[in-house]
This record gives C-alpha cells, structure tokens and sequence, in this order.
C-alpha cells in the first residue's frame, strides 16, 4: 500500500485544490530548492505528513500538473481566475521560463518601493516657503537677472557684465537667477547640432556660469529648461555648493524677507508661470497666477523664459499691492525667434525690486529696470533712513 494519497497513483495531474495551495504556498515562500521534509513543515505549519507528500510534488512538479511558476515566488501572492487554464496552455506551448534572473523577491521590491515613495513624499510635502532674516535695517534691492544664455553669440554679454559688477560693488544688492543659464544643447539630440553654429563651446560655457555664479552674492537661483538638458542641472548645482544662494530650484523659488523693522516682503519667481498666454498682455499669466493666489499670496510674482518684458501691478483682494513682472533675459538676437517672425524685446534684460519695509503700501515694493539707477537708488534710499 503506497504510503501517498491515493490520487498521486490514480490521477496525478489533476491534484486537489489542497495540495496546490500548499505547494504554491511553499514556492511562494520558498522560491528554489528543494527544502528538507522538517523546512516544509516548519514554513507550512503542517504535519509531518503533509511536508512528505508536497515534498513529493516538489521532487518533480510537472508530474502532478504543477509547472513550475514563470515567476518563482511572485505568481501564487494573487489568486488569478484563470490560474489553471494559464498554466496549461504555457506548460503546453512550452513557454516556461524559470526567472531565474529574478534576484529580489517581489515583496521586497515592493517594500524598497514604498519606502522610496515615502521619502519622496516627506521632501516633497515640506513647505516651499524659505524665510530669510534680513540682518539690517532699511531697503535692499533684489536684481532679477533675465535668461542669460552666457553661451549664445546674439547675448548681450556686455550689458550683463555690466549688470553683474553693478550688484557686487553695490552694498546690499542682491542677485536672482531665473533661469537658462547656458543654452545646453543636450547632447545627442538635434539641438546638439547648434554647437556647430556658436563660438562658445560647452566647457567655456561651464567656466562662464562659474563666473557669473561667484561673482554676486544670490537669493534664488531657478533652473530653467535649458538647464534641465542633460546633466547641466546637476552640474550647475554642484558649482553652486558652498556658494551663497538660499533656493535652487527647477520649480518656484518662494522666499519671504523678514526685517528687524517693517512689513515683511514675499517673492516668488518661476521661469515659467502657468496660465496660458495672451495677445493683449505679455504678462496675462503671471498676473492670473497672482490674482489666484500663487506663491503664497506673494507680493511679488516675476518670471523670464518668453524672452520679453512686462510689468503689471495691482491690489489684491487683501489691500496689499501685488507686482506681476516679466524680465526679458539678455539674448537679444534669437534665431528661433527670427526664424518664426516673432518681434524680439530691445529692453528688459535684468529688472531690480528695491524691497522697503517700512515705506507706504505703495512704496514698499519699487520696480527699476535700468540697473544704475537701481544702485543709485538703493544708495539714496538708505542714507535717507
Ligand atoms: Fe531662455
């Protein structure tokens, strides 16, 4: 008398439903291998027994309908409807891949994942607002650098070294980057193609944004689309470790100034603001983020990317004056632009905010395009104070 149930003599390929739930339990947890008659029944929890006949089913699968799973371990965790039929046809047409590559058990894969997630998550969720404590008293000034394009032919280089050294020798001056520092073109793509028709190669590129990033001292720096092609952001950051910038971000950049004296003053600036655009107002969505409420109800919304400029003020729902600008950037001859019969803005490279904290409503925010006359009169508004 054979000491196996009596259905392994009679009708082997078709086993009871018990026997296959304990056998794909056991590869669901024990992938490979053969495992000893004492390691199935201690996984198992079952009798000594039991562990004899699924050890048996585990000695030659096929022999009792049970091929073995495409995918050790992972197939029984979901009860498919058509578990039976699958196994068939693929044992049938001979498709049974052993996985065999498979190094990582899926719940583990799964842990790793939703431990990502969740880091991903904790950054994410944290609030984008940065609070800088201004440490002295009265006005400082913020110059929004347009897109700079360092290393485009139609950039208007001179202007923006101008610009530069007019914020490091004024005291107070601070610098913004909106984005686009380099043009980037990613390499392999079409774009590349363009390098043929620039003088600046990509190196004197990286040595020209190291200049322009330590030469002032910064309060934003934005990452724009073209810093985002190919491996330029994270280059970018690493020149920027170390150096005096309190947010780099491809994103939005929300800052609040808080004095030792007056109101405390909101920016937020993006390269892009959504919102769509308008024929009758270069500004229309900047203003309609600021209207809805963007960046925090900020005082002031600014961005570049579209390569013009605009200015828009008005008061929000709060009695507080809002400044919606756009800073046209200092790539003054754009093929694309040419190409496509766009008008190309003259005026509106860098704009500067002089921030006053005590000042009126009214005065506490002041837009100056012309970057002398912002140094001058940041100079005339502290000897005033
Ligand atoms: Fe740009």
């Amino acid at each position: 008398m054979s000491r196996f149930p009596e259905w392994m003599n009679t009708n082997p390929r078709n086993p009871p439903q018990k026997w296959i739930d304990l056998y794909r339990e056991l590869r669901r947890r024990i992938p490979e291998g053969q495992p000893a008659g004492l390691e199935i029944s201690r996984v198992l929890s079952c009798n000594d027994y039991t562990a004899l006949v699924v050890r048996q089913i585990v000695k030659d699968p096929a022999a009792y309908g049970l091929a073995t799973p495409a995918h050790p371990g992972e197939l029984p965790t979901l009860d498919r409807w058509d578990r039976d039929q699958y196994e068939q046809t693929r044992q049938a047409e001979g498709l049974q891949w052993d996985g065999t590559d498979h190094r990582v058990p899926i719940d583990e894969l799964l842990r790793r994942r939703i431990q990502r997630f969740e880091e991903v998550d904790r950054v994410k969720s944290k609030s984008q607002d940065t609070i800088i404590d201004v440490k002295v008293n009265g006005p400082i000034a913020i110059t929004h650098l347009g897109d700079p394009h360092l290393d485009d032919d139609g950039t208007h280089i001179g202007l923006l070294k101008h610009t530069i050294e007019t914020i490091a020798k004024t005291p107070y001056m601070y610098a913004g980057n909106i984005g686009d520092t380099l043009n980037a073109w990613p390499e392999g793509s079409r774009l590349s193609g363009l390098y043929a028709h620039q003088a600046t190669t990509w190196d004197e590129g990286i040595r020209l944004a190291v200049w322009l990033i330590e030469s002032v001292p910064w309060v934003y720096t934005i990452l724009g689309n073209h810093d985002q092609w190919g491996q330029t952001a994270t280059i970018l950051r690493q020149i920027m470790k170390g150096s005096q910038c309190a947010v780099i971000t491809p994103g939005e950049a929300r800052i609040t100034f808080k004095f030792p004296q007056g109101e405390p003053i909101k920016i937020a600036a993006r390269h892009n603001w959504p919102g769509g655009r308008s024929m009758w107002n270069r500004a229309h969505n900047v203003v309609k983020s600021s209207k809805l409420g963007a960046g925090g109800n900020a005082d002031i919304l600014i961005q570049g990317h579209t390569h013009v400029w605009a200015c828009h003020q008005h008061e929000g729902d709060d009695g507080r004056p809002r400044t919606s600008l756009i800073v046209k950037g200092f790539k003054d001859w754009d093929s694309y632009a040419e190409d496509r019969g766009f008008y190309q803005h003259k005026h509106g490279h860098s704009c500067t905010t002089i921030l006053d904290p005590t000042a009126g409503p009214m005065e506490r925010v002041r837009v100056v395009w012309d970057i002398d006359e912002a140094a001058e009169m940041l100079k005339y508004l502290r000897r005033r104070r």
